[in-house]
């Protein structure tokens, strides 16, 4: 066996010094850095991968052109559609996913479902837990109402014995490890969580997942900073990264794709929490839109798109005078800049008194909107609130806005509108569309479309605020 080595490591960013310092260099954390031994020698299961590689050495690479025939990569479907559609198709054999999350916020629920179904569906499927005790487990598929499917269960955290255990599974299609940061190797000599265990363990289970051909699934929790607990290289190592998120107070759970080499990163997947474990929602608008109350002033429902699926969401604003100090920008869902940005162009180009005023706004339901092309219902809610008079509540809004006011064109205008006329709208309040050769929007049957050239020409649909409060 080697000799262990010493180094410093940073537990935030993963950065290796050779002297212990109180700050990190790397990313300017204070105490992030531990004293962390290595011993490098060879890994703890030989595979199939490790021999050939070794064989190969010295003779050089092989270089190709650019044709040939690349196949898509072969799918295996977890029987969870929405979790599927997120991932691009299914699970990718060989490959290894990243699911991070907020303790608490269903990763293990969700896994324990996909495993179950994918067991049931006649797959081999090894399911390794390091923080719950099988008969915990056991409980929980209990209540989840999985059958007593073939799925195979451990708890372990030795990755020694993992090691060996995966080297021996020929046959299995996906391998579930919960979580990353329980995993142990003997051979570093640091506490199970810190950086080099992480990448230890994270390393030894990805290259037995090429060499077996399994698709391994791992779970990482995150910390209060939102960021993987950890270091980033773990984001690096795997072929996808997927969030699972969700406010604590809503039953609603998305789950998000943040990187994918083998399909798009703008998937989600809708789930609701139910006492029988995730159900799948298919149709996420409705469920937005449940609690919407019409006629009251502030609110505007945005015509969103999620990827390729078209998702409805009510935006809301609240509007509270404050005259004397600052006046507070508080977003819930949104991007506070895109906000600010919005504030100054009703202000300025649309003569909308907001500097004296609290804002707070919400997307309704828990739902993060990354899209411009919010602006429109954002600013349509902004102006319902500041003149106190309702927006048409069977319209939609969609359109991105420009610094000058202007409603700039957005992307899958068609969708939108299906979508919304498939839930009742009958109008949609959407940009001019240009003479530059665009095709025209076909609008579906029984949507009124009302074209916006400029932010002024909405905020004059509402009109001046009634009463004494009037600026
Ligand atoms: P869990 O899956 O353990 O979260 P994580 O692995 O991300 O830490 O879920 C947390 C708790 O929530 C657990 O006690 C089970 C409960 N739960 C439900 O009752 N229904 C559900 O649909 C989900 C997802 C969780
Ligand atoms: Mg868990």
């Amino acid at each position: 066996m080697a000799k262990p080595v010493a180094r410093f490591v940073c537990q935030s960013c993963g950065a290796v010094t050779s002297k212990w310092a109180g700050r990190c260099e790397g990313c300017g954390a204070w105490n992030s850095i531990t004293e962390e031994a290595v011993t490098t020698g060879p890994g703890l299961a030989k595979s199939a991968t490790s021999k050939a590689s070794r064989a190969g050495g010295g003779k050089g690479l092989t270089f190709v052109d650019l044709e040939g025939s690349a196949e898509p990569p072969p799918r295996v479907a977890s029987g969870i559609a929405e979790f599927d559609r997120v991932l691009g198709g299914g699970l990718v054999p060989g490959s290894a996913l990243l699911l991070a999350g907020d303790p608490g916020i269903g990763k293990s629920t969700l896994l324990l479902q996909a495993a179950a179904a994918l067991a049931d569906a006649g797959r081999r499927v090894l399911y390794i837990s390091g923080e719950e005790a099988i008969d915990q487990i056991r409980l929980r598929a209990r209540r989840l109402g999985l059958r007593g499917s073939r799925l195979e269960l451990a708890a372990g955290i030795d990755m020694r014995e993992i090691a060996a255990s995966l080297d021996a599974a020929d046959d299995a299609a996906l391998v579930v490890i919960d979580s990353i940061q329980t995993m142990w190797l003997d051979t570093i000599d640091s506490s199970p969580g810190t950086v080099s265990q992480v990448r230890g363990a994270a390393f030894e289970l990805i290259r037995l997942a090429k060499g077996k051909s399994f698709a391994v699934v791992l779970v990482g929790h995150v910390t209060k900073e939102g960021a993987i607990a950890g270091p980033r290289v773990l984001e690096h190592m795997v072929d996808a990264v997927l969030y699972f998120e969700g406010d604590r107070g809503h039953q609603f759970r998305i789950l998000r794709a943040v990187k994918n080499r083998f399909g798009a990163t703008d998937e989600i997947g809708v789930f609701e929490m139910t006492d029988r474990g995730l159900a799948e929602v298919a149709n996420p608008s409705a469920l937005f839109l449940a609690e919407r109350r019409g006629n009251i002033s502030g609110s505007a429902v945005f015509a969103g798109m999620e990827g390729t699926r078209p998702v409805l969401v009510e935006i809301q604003c609240l509007l509270a005078p404050n005259p004397g100090g600052s006046p507070r920008r508080s977003t819930i869902g949104w991007d506070s800049g895109r906000l600010s940005m919005l504030l100054a162009v009703l202000e300025t180009r649309c003569g909308l008194r907001l500097n004296a005023t609290d804002v707070y706004l919400n997307v309704a339901g828990g739902l993060r909107v990354g899209e411009p092309a919010a602006d429109l219902a954002v600013a349509a809610a902004l102006a319902s609130a500041a003149t106190d008079q309702p927006t048409d509540p069977s319209m939609v809004f969609f359109g991105e806005v420009g610094l000058s006011g202007e409603v700039r064109q957005v992307a899958g205008a068609e969708s939108r509108l299906k979508e919304a006329a498939k839930l009742g709208f009958e109008k949609a309040c959407l940009p001019r569309r240009v003479a530059r050769g665009n095709r025209p929007i076909a609008a579906p049957e029984g949507i009124v479309l009302e074209e916006i050239g400029h932010l002024a020409d909405l905020v004059a649909r509402f009109g001046p605020r009634p009463g004494p409060a009037a600026t």
